[in-house]
């Protein structure tokens, strides 16, 4: 390839680069990926109005997300262990969100702490949260988060338990591989030249810095599932966001939301915003695509929060699909991880960058001159 020119061929490379566990930790989904693949196929099925003559010659991108200017109503999405697919690269992805006038969201599951990537960047990423049975060690996490500045609290609900995925098993993500498996898993890792300098021996990978209190060194690459399965807490109700809601101060955004229902309870017990999401297909395969889930979403909640969306987003022209179907921002994961996988810091913005291109594209093509102006009207 010469020129990276989408996001698949970002994926292409985030392929080469990798060990292959890793690549099918970002790449994969739940079961069969039914979900993951029709997250994708539902927005390419969105079907936009062609308008013309409509002068296009300047377009604003530029929106606003909980009193926060962003340059387009995009946000990474929190994406567990980064700091994997390049060195501290939570910390490379929030410079190159900033960079491009934007912002990230930290997952709890990160290899860098809160601390160190708000230090690294001069506004400090949103941060996402997962119910924790021990609720004083949530309320640790609370506290740093507030004093590292995080502006945007991200309560993930729909992962109570984690979702079976096929690829994550085979690679012995969730458990003991076979000795045999083990030997060909730690050869193609060998492999990685690029990547075992980078990560393995610069990049500090064993430690997870919003959890090193609670889970010290990760012995193996399963010490993470291990530790979710035995620490998140399967209990969580409604009740605990408002919990949640007495120890958070800022703006909270309820992600994980497919249902009209949950979305007017998220409102009803405190939330500011929610994000319709279905982890990516990560979790409840043959669920909602996020697509199909948003418009009547926004249509229940919309003048009461904030609706944002994520999944199956690989395009700027996507974005403002999600944008027509009634959100008012859109976060990314795998667009972005790929990017960081490629080549860090600078994939990432690269990425941005292709994103922001192709949606002033998209808007110029349907005359849409503001994207805070796009909505259902776009839509055929
Ligand atoms: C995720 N996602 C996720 N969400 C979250 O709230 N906390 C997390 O730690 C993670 N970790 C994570 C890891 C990886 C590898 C992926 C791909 C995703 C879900 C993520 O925030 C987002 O909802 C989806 O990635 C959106 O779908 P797309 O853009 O990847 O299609």
């Amino acid at each position: 390839m010469t020129v990276p020119a989408s996001i698949g061929d970002y994926r292409a490379l985030a392929r080469r680069r990798l060990p292959r566990m890793l690549f099918d930790y970002i790449d994969g989904g739940a079961y069969d990926e039914i979900t993951l693949a029709r997250n994708v196929q539902a927005l390419r099925e969105v079907r936009l109005r062609q308008r013309v003559m409509r002068d296009v010659s300047s377009i604003s991108l530029s929106t606003e997300l909980f009193g926060q200017a962003l340059s387009m109503p995009l946000v990474l999405a929190p994406v567990g262990l980064s700091g994997l697919y390049a060195r501290r690269g939570e910390v490379q992805a929030a410079r190159a969100a900033e960079g491009a006038g934007v912002t990230s969201c930290l997952s709890t599951m990160s290899i860098c702490s809160i601390e160190e990537v708000a230090a690294g960047v001069r506004a400090p990423p949103w941060f996402q949260l997962y119910m924790i049975k021990d609720r004083g060690y949530m309320r640790e996490l609370l506290g740093r988060a507030a004093a590292a500045g995080a502006p945007v609290l991200v309560f993930t609900v729909d992962l109570p338990v984690p979702g079976a995925r096929y690829r994550e098993i085979r690679a012995g993500l969730t458990g003991a591989l076979p000795p045999a498996a083990r030997l060909g898993r730690a050869l193609d890792t060998a492999r990685r030249a690029g990547w075992m300098a980078d990560v393995y021996f610069g990049g500090r990978p064993h430690t997870f810095g919003n959890l090193v209190a609670a889970l010290p060194q990760a012995k193996g690459p399963s010490a993470f599932w291990v530790w979710v399965k035995e620490n998140f807490d399967p209990s969580v109700t409604w009740d605990d966001l408002a919990w949640v809601r007495r120890h958070w101060s800022g703006p909270i955004v309820v992600k994980g939301i497919l249902d009209v229902e949950d979305a007017r309870a998220a409102a009803d017990a405190g939330a500011d915003g929610v994000i319709v999401s279905n982890h990516g297909g990560r979790q409840l395969d043959g669920c909602l695509a996020s697509a199909e889930a948003l418009p009547a979403v926004a249509e229940a909640v919309g003048e009461r929060l904030t609706v944002l969306a994520d999944g199956g987003i690989r395009s700027g022209l996507d974005v403002l699909k999600a944008l027509a179907l009634g959100a008012r921002g859109c976060l990314i994961g795998r667009a972005w991880a790929y990017g960081l996988a490629a080549r860090g810091e600078a994939g990432v913005a690269e990425v941005l960058e292709l994103l922001r291109r192709e949606l002033m594209t998209a808007m110029a093509l349907t005359g849409c001159t503001d994207v805070k102006a796009a909505n259902r009207h776009l839509l055929v």
